[in-house]
């Protein structure tokens, strides 16, 4: 079969849904590659470099869309696209189910197979094949980026001879993969970073990225809020007042805001009013990433760039993927290789529309004539929200009884050691002289009360008491030198080992405890 990719028709899209690596990965599946000339060039891919890598250029797109059995495009295909679609045809692209009645309608009467890359579930298998969170990433990214491009000052402090410039403090509303990548970037830079969800499992993940997370007064509410699924649901009114008072708060602190905050299948939830916008400082920045589905902050316009009366910039474009055409069109066109793996499972060049597989079913929205948007819910559960377990508050009585049960134990084992010891020394000492018994007691009382010392000591403890042992270290080598000139040679051979051990013990825990210092060093 044959893969064919076109020239993006919609304007200003600079992507591509076929690199020359991603075709020679699609041969190896045994399929042929072809694809439109220059389909590639703004995203930095020249006909040549596709033709080295074994693709055929087909010189107009509708030679391109007769000619492929399977078609793979980024944007939503418009009318004219459609209409080129034949029944032995498979569409892999962006498509809007949802908000894409007609389209819907013409691919199914045209009785062609469409797998829509936005429904690929976000499952951990599906990661891999997962171009909302591929381009996701892009824009949280770039949001940073185009921030720091329209903001006067340096992301991280500086004390320079010319005066001290103080760090800059973002805020990332929503902590998703877009807003996750910006907390990254934001971070990265050397600004203070403050993040904010509805799911409060997050927390964990926005505070190992080096952000801090803005926590409600709201405890009840912000877990109840949290979704299956790895998503957020709506909101209670109740729940939008503290968070909207927490956000009016911050706003004349913060300098540069990034919105990412969405619900699946609902516009996006308005969350910078105008008076937030209003109490921010001059030179402040606004990147709406969620500008396409009605954004997050009020005044945001899709696809411009706003200046307020009081000098806030709002960044409302919808195209940051496009905007970093060469890395996008990368991750997509793997994400599309990783989908066609799937379906090639033979790796025969042909494709196995498995509808039993949940990713693929998932993703086809119309399959042989027949609309099968929307899927049934997947059978592997999506990445979800991991609820935490807290361990359950004990009872005064019952913190007694377990002391009591653990004492018990310890002793029980204490009794057992001490018995088994006694029991051996009373064999020994049947046999062996009287001088090599009272050694032998130090010796074993030693071990006993070593092990019990070492044991008790918490880990934090184990650098310190390193020392201690080193010491007792110097100790043993001491005693072993001076047993070393003995006549006896099992009593030189012993003190000869003495001294190597002992001195590996002690070179060793200075190597260790340099480590741990150096740790704490700043270089
Ligand atoms: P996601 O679903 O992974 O993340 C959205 C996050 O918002 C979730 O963590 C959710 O819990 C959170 N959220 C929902 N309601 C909230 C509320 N009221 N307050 C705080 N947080 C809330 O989505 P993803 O993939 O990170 O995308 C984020 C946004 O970026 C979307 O709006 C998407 O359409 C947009 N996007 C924009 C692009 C552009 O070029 N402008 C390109 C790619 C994505």
């Amino acid at each position: 079969m044959k893969i064919g990719t076109p020239k993006e028709v919609f304007g200003g899209e600079n992507r591509v849904a076929m690199t020359p690596d991603s075709a020679l990965q699609l041969q190896k599946l045994g399929y042929e590659c072809a694809i439109e000339s220059g389909a590639g060039a703004n995203a930095g891919f020249s006909d040549e470099t596709y033709a080295a890598a074994g693709v055929e250029i087909v010189k107009t797109a509708a030679a391109l869309w007769k000619a492929a059995d399977i078609i793979a495009k980024v944007r939503q295909p418009n009318e004219a696209e459609l209409k080129r679609l034949t029944k032995d045809k498979t569409l892999i692209s962006f498509f809007n189910p949802a908000g894409n009645e007609d389209g819907m309608a013409l691919a199914k009467s045209k009785g062609a197979n469409v797998i829509a890359m936005e429904m690929v579930p976000r499952i951990s298998r599906a990661q891999k094949m997962d171009a909302l969170s591929s381009m996701a990433n892009i824009a949280g990214y770039r949001a940073v980026i185009e921030a720091g491009n329209n903001f006067g000052r340096f992301f991280t402090g500086q004390i320079t001879a010319a005066g001290k410039v103080p760090p800059a403090k973002v805020l990332v509303v929503g902590a998703g993969v877009a807003g996750l990548a910006a907390i990254g970037t934001s971070t990265s830079l050397g600004a203070i970073t403050l993040a904010f969800d509805v799911r409060p499992e997050v927390a964990e993940q926005v505070e190992s990225m080096g952000a801090e997370f803005v926590y409600l007064d709201f405890e009840e509410e912000q877990q109840d809020g949290a979704a299956t699924g790895g998503y957020a649901s709506v909101s209670s009114p109740e729940f939008r007042e503290a968070q909207l008072a927490k956000f009016r708060e911050l706003a004349p602190e913060v300098d540069i805001v990034i919105t990412t905050a969405l619900i699946p299948n609902r516009e996006a939830p308005e969350l910078w009013t105008e008076d937030m916008v209003k109490a921010m400082k001059p030179g402040s920045v606004i990147v709406d990433l969620a500008a396409e589905k009605g954004g997050n902050c009020k005044l945001t316009v899709a696809d411009e760039k706003i200046v307020t009366d009081n000098g806030v910039t709002i960044i409302g474009y919808t195209d940051f993927p496009s905007r970093m055409a060469a890395q996008a069109s990368t991750l997509y066109a793997t994400n599309i290789r990783h989908m066609m793996t799937d379906l090639t499972p033979e790796k025969d060049g042909q494709i196995n529309h498995n509808m039993e597989d949940d990713v693929i079913r998932g993703a086809t929205v119309t399959f042989q004539g027949d609309i099968t948007f929307p899927p049934p819910p997947p059978k592997v559960k999506a990445i979800a929200a991991q609820k935490k377990e807290t361990p359950k508050e004990l009872t005064a009585e019952e913190k007694r009884a377990n002391e009591v049960a653990a004492f018990k134990a310890q002793t029980k084992f204490q009794v057992t050691l001490l018995t088994v010891g006694a029991v051996l020394m009373l064999i020994v000492g049947a046999f062996a002289p009287a001088s090599f018994m009272s050694h032998f007691i130090v010796f074993a009382l030693a071990c006993f009360v070593g092990f019990q010392v070492i044991w008790g000591v918490s880990h934090s403890l184990h650098t310190p008491l390193m020392a201690v042992t080193n010491a007792i270290s110097g100790i043993v080598i001491l005693g072993a030198l001076l047993q070393i000139g003995s006549s006896d040679w099992l009593v030189v051979i012993l003190s000869a080992i003495s001294v190597l051990i002992a001195s590996i013990n002690i070179v060793g825990g200075f190597m260790v405890t340099r480590r741990m210092l150096a740790m704490f060093q700043k270089s």
